[in-house]
């Protein structure tokens, strides 16, 4: 039998989950497991956060938290969003397990006694004004290879290029926006170049890769791999393990130790279970049995999975225990998805265009979310998340065709045969038909949800429900139950057998129905990823509904809470109406007038004088996901060093407009009393980008 350990992307511990993430890597992955499971494979699912590198530090100073506060409120915030979600991890860890720092440790000096690890002191991006060196995201250019500006230094955004700072153009330091300097420093250099016919050898051998994913990848191995460093200057993360003077301070590069977590999670997750040794079947080769490991990502972790990864396992060597010497297993695969956009538009944390997932589980069930993301789920292209179609999908599909079907079939039984399943009488065409549906489905989405065709596997669900509409339809049990009790108990019986088999074939999507359903059937048997008919006599509990309309209201209130720009898309009479109150009542503001102004707590990290202004000063102030540009008129009433590290509060989407030439992104409030000037300010320390209301 085979053995499948498959992971899912370690998120940074540093933001809520959005629903791009969740349709791109944790949906996918957990439909799969689900699926295997019940299938009675041996399968260990295997997560948890990524706590490391610039995504960390540098939210960690956007926020003015250390970098422990930062990984230990999202680690929990992260876990808890997945557990609502349904994401059924066998194990959701943390890269800030002891053993993680000692297995990736391990790594780095076995690739360095193997021979594939070179040090060189070389000019590393550093700012003069913040006294530090700036690896990765602490940059912002332009992308050298395709010319998008605003890229951050570890990874273009737009075509999703490995980054370096040095080689962005037009660079800038991330924090306070000056120009950068180099100097130099020391690091360890990967030598890629070394893999490089073995990486290509092996991705042209896995035929079975997606598409999108294998030929990406061999384009860039086209180009030919060079030295990579592995080493950050950084204060925060993994040590490099050695004594080395020029190693003093320094930490392993977080893309060389995350994917080390998959493994290093696995050994916690047997650990506490007692089983010490476990882990080794799920993670060498030979060891025992044949091995599948599988990663789920999003399309922007390719390249670290395809490439750096399997470099790194085979950089290592074999391991050695008293059983033997054994090799690491490569990833048999990488199914990574596209992107999930949002109405049209790139979903983008900072611009907090994104529909976060537990806030979204606040207003609507996991089932409504899981479904309508299988159902768009960005497989070989991107798709878009759009509320109309939520809704609409929703009703039409889960409640009209779905819920529908099971609604009727539980209620008859109970109507005519006081909830006990009737026997089978003689069957004709269609009652057959209708049994080799059910037959031919498990085959059908089994295979489907094998090759990650996830939309197309919830289709072939929800067509075996569609069928059993028109099937009872057809049958009309309403009328036989006038003259033929025995063709009415055939009817109710192969309805029952429909949703029984719905039962199972939901449960890899919508867990929630599914146990639902198991528990309306009243069964208490497992599911089994197989056709087990319903036996006649059987006595079932009551029907209940299974899902209820999403309606107008619900997404009104949803778009007011947390989307208010899209309000006037969907429900432009919601503001006309709001108009007109405004025009008799002229003293008034509507409440969603005043919701349209965006106010923001910020920081100021930088003041400089406006170069053809007395009065004005151009300050930066740091929204915590972005800094923007101010001008204002303060110079009469602060000075620079009073105004530096001083909390505001910012209109954010105030028109842009140039003030003596320099342009002014937003406004900060101030109290103007005639004589003095005071910058509003929170009366307690929040989060930078905190919303006022
Ligand atoms: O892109 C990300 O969010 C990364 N934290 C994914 C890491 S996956 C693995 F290698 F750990
Ligand atoms: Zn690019």
């Amino acid at each position: 039998m085979v053995r499948y350990m498959v992971t899912s992307a370690l998120p940074y511990a540093n933001g809520p989950i959005h629903v791009g993430h969740l349709a791109g890597a944790y949906l996918p992955a957990d439909i799969f497991v689900r699926y295997l499971k019940l299938k009675g494979e041996d399968v260990v699912y295997i997560c948890g956060t990524d706590e490391h590198g610039t995504p960390i530090t540098f939210r960690a100073l956007k926020e003015g938290k250390t970098p422990r506060e930062i990984v230990d409120y999202y680690h929990e915030q992260i876990k808890e969003t997945f557990g609502k979600a349904k994401i059924d991890f066998d194990f959701f860890g943390r890269t800030e397990f002891e053993v993680h720092y000692k297995l990736s440790q391990e790594f780095f000096l076995k690739l360095l006694e193997n021979g594939y690890l070179i040090k060189r002191v070389e000019k590393q991006a550093y700012c003069e004004h913040d006294k530090m060196f700036l690896p990765d995201r602490y940059v912002i250019g332009t992308c050298p290879y395709c010319g998008a500006e605003g890229q951050r230094g570890d990874q273009c955004e737009a075509c999703g290029r490995p980054l370096t700072p040095e080689l962005l153009i037009n660079p800038k330091c991330n924090i306070c926006g000056s120009s950068i300097t180099f100097k130099n420093s020391a690091h360890y250099y990967i030598k890629m170049q070394d893999f490089e016919e073995r990486i290509r050898k092996w991705i042209e051998g896995n035929s079975h890769w997606k598409p999108n994913v294998r030929n990406t990848v061999l384009g860039w191995i086209g180009e030919g791999l060079e030295e990579r460093a592995i080493t950050r200057d950084l204060n925060w993360g993994i040590p490099v393990p050695l004594e080395e003077e020029d190693m003093k301070g320094k930490v392993l590069y977080v893309w060389f130790e995350a994917p080390i977590g998959y493994i290093s999670i696995t050994i916690e997750y047997f650990k506490r279970l007692g089983k010490d040794e476990e882990w080794k079947k799920y993670w060498l080769n030979g060891y025992e049995g044949e091995l599948k490991v599988i990663h789920f990502i999003g399309k922007d972790n390719i390249p670290f999975h395809a490439i750096f990864w399997p470099a790194f396992l085979i950089g290592y060597g074999k391991y050695k225990d008293e059983k033997g010497e054994f090799k690491w297993a490569l990833p048999y695969d990488i199914p990574a998805n596209e992107y999930l956009n949002l109405e049209g538009r790139k979903i983008s944390t900072s611009r907090n265009w994104a529909i976060w997932v537990h806030e979204f589980l606040d207003e609507f069930p996991a089932d409504y979310l899981r479904y309508y993301l299988t159902a768009i789920m960005p497989e070989t292209r991107d798709a878009d998340f759009n509320f109309e179609d939520f809704q609409k999908k929703i009703n039409e599909e889960l409640v009209n065709n779905l819920g529908n079907f099971i609604h009727r079939a539980m209620t008859f039984v109970h109507r005519y045969f006081r909830g006990i399943v009737p026997d089978q009488g003689e069957l004709d065409e269609l009652d057959k038909e209708a049994l080799e549906k059910i037959e031919r489905a498990f085959g059908r989405v089994g295979e489907l949800l094998s090759a990650y065709q996830f939309k197309a596997a919830l289709k072939e669900v929800m067509d075996l429900a569609n069928f059993g509409n028109k099937y009872f339809d057809y049958k009309q049990p309403w009328k036989t139950a006038k003259e033929d009790k025995v063709r009415t108990g055939t009817t109710i019986n192969i309805s029952l057998q429909i949703v029984k088999a719905l039962g199972v074939l939901l449960g890899p999507f919508l867990p929630d129905a599914s146990d639902r359903i198991w528990n309306m059937l009243n069964l208490n048997e497992k599911k089994e990823w197989k056709f087990k008919p319903l036996e006649s006599g059987h006595k079932v509990n009551k029907a209940k509904i299974l899902f209820k309309k999403v309606d107008d209201e619900q997404i009104k209130n949803y778009l007011k809470k947390y989307f208010p720009a899209l309000l006037e898309k969907y429900f432009p009479e919601e503001l006309q109406k709001e108009e007109k109150t405004e025009e008799d009542e002229k003293m008034y503001v509507s409440f969603d007038d005043f919701a349209k102004i965006d106010l923001r707590v910020g920081k100021i990290v930088s003041v400089e004088d406006h170069p053809n202004a007395d009065k004005l000063y151009i300050l930066k102030v740091d929204l915590g996901s972005e800094i923007r540009q101010l001008v204002a008129g303060l110079k009469k009433y602060y000075t620079k060093e009073e105004l530096l590290g001083h909390y505001v509060v910012v209109i954010t989407n105030l028109e842009p407009k140039k003030l003596r030439g320099v342009e002014s992104q937003g406004m900060l409030l101030a109290a103007d009393d005639g004589e003095r000037v005071a910058i509003l300010v929170p009366d307690k320390e929040v989060k930078l980008g905190a919303k006022i209301h």
